[in-house]
């Protein structure tokens, strides 16, 4: 049988190495044996922006970018999305398993009676400026949680752990939703556990009165099923980031917050929000080609928001099902007069060979805005739905990352091309 091992030469001292290759790996570690000479610090790995390192064993997502597959402990995403909703999702990707209708039961049971805020984390939110961007509203607030809960500091206790990722899942709806009232100028509605979780926070965010609200019940699907969607991607920037602050054994809200604030940016979940700008900026059907021709001659100035994946080369299926619940939500809503705009840059981008060539597919976020869009969310709205969606995977993440005997402290090494050794110069002689 053929070793599982890699033979280098290292042409500097002309010795070899056999390095072992595990999981379709080597271990960067391993190289640091090879050295041109005894000072040297050794051979390193060099991958900014982790191009073509794993950083972790992870048993939680299996992606295969070529192919399109996505699953969830196993489970293809078709079939979650079609069959479970998101706390069984959530149930899955924490545990490991599908629940059984009993721990179904007392999941849903416990994740609605720690739906409440401390009333001062209402007044903690009321202190941002009208026209606070809710993404701060929401990374600040679920900051402002390690303070209240300073016993999630205990993240060596796996009860404890299980409370505070109980906690994020109940509570993030309720101060996503709050900060939704906040821009509206609405008064903050109470979580009401005669809804499901989904419809709770459609009752928080759209109450208006006394009068109970009634959820309408193809919108609720609608939005469960984006957030099954969203629930996990394997390594992406957000979880890293939550993965990365976790390992300093930071509580679990502190690196949550950290995920939030990754997924806040315009490559990654602030990419739904930029969708709907460069919809807005083209404006007319008419205009779509002009656009093509500016994305394609700018040197990656202007790109097609929505468009290309790190893992995914051929269609994100996600997007796929997106389109589905886009249909079934546009029934409801009536079109969304930016449609036509989206349909036709697809159209053209999947048979353009600049995007043929580069393998640049639709992702999550091309259609998803639109979805949003219609459901009546104002744009900078977008990546909070995002951020519900996702908490499963980054407390998941974090709590396999803490339970794996081989992660450390996340530290990185850089290779230094900066000045050589100086001496100080005083100000007036500079
Ligand atoms: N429009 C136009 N050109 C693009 C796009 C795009 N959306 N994405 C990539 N390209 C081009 C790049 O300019 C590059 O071209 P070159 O080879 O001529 O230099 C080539 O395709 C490869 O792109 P990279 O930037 O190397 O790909 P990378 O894997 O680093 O980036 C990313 C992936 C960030 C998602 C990128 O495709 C992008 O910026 N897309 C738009 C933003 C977006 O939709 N983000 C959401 C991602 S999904 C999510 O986070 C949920």
């Amino acid at each position: 049988m053929a070793k599982e091992t890699l033979s280098i030469t290292d042409n500097r001292t002309g010795k070899s190495y056999e390095i072992p290759i595990q999981d379709g790996c080597v271990k960067t570690a391993d190289l640091r044996q090879i050295k041109a000479n005894e000072q040297d610090f050794g051979l390193m790995g060099y991958d900014p922006a982790f191009l073509n390192t794993a950083n972790c064993k992870s048993a939680i997502t299996f992606i295969d970018g070529d192919k399109g597959i996505l699953e969830y402990r196993g489970y293809p995403i078709e079939q979650l999305a079609e069959k479970s909703n998101f706390l069984e999702v959530a149930y899955l990707i924490m545990n490991g398993e599908l629940p059984t209708k009993k721990e179904a039961e007392d999941f849903t049971h416990v994740v609605t009676h720690h739906t409440y805020v401390h009333e001062n984390v209402k007044s903690f939110m009321d202190g941002f400026r009208y026209d606070a961007h809710p993404m701060s509203m929401l990374a600040s607030t679920v900051a402002a949680l390690s303070a209240f809960y300073p016993e999630a500091k205990n993240i060596k206790d796996p009860e404890s752990r299980r409370i505070q990722m109980i906690r994020m899942i109940a509570k993030m709806p309720t101060i996503a939703a709050f900060s939704f009232r906040h821009a509206m100028g609405l008064p903050y509605v109470y979580p009401d556990n005669e809804y499901s979780y989904v419809g709770n926070f459609l009752a928080m965010i759209r109450k208006i009165g006394t009068s109970g609200y009634k959820v309408n019940p193809v919108l609720e699907k609608a939005l469960d099923t984006l957030f099954i969607l969203h629930a996990d991607h394997e390594q992406n920037c957000s979880t890293t980031a939550t993965r990365i602050v976790g390992s300093s054994q930071v509580d679990p809200f502190s690196a949550v917050t950290a995920g939030i604030t990754a997924l806040y940016g315009p490559l990654h979940g602030g990419a739904n929000e930029a969708v709907l700008r460069m919809l807005r900026g083209i404006g007319h059907i008419s205009k779509v080609p002009d656009f093509i021709k500016e994305v394609k001659g700018g040197q990656g100035e202007t790109k097609l928001m929505g468009f290309g994946h790190r893992v995914y080369k051929s269609y994100d299926p996600r997007a796929k099902l997106i389109k589905r619940v886009a249909d079934q939500v546009f029934e409801q809503t009536g079109l969304n007069p930016k449609l036509d705009i989206a349909l036709e840059l697809e159209r053209i981008a999947l048979e353009d060979e600049y995007f043929v060539s580069r393998k640049l597919y639709p992702n999550v976020d091309f259609y998803s805005g639109l979805i949003y869009q219609a459901m009546g969310y104002p744009s900078d709205y977008f990546t909070v739905l995002f951020a519900l969606g996702r908490l499963p995977g980054w407390i998941a993440q974090w709590n396999e990352m803490l339970i794996d005997p081989e992660q450390k402290i996340s530290r990185p090494l850089q290779t230094y091309v900066g000045e050589g050794l100086r001496d100080f110069v005083p100000i007036s002689d500079r």
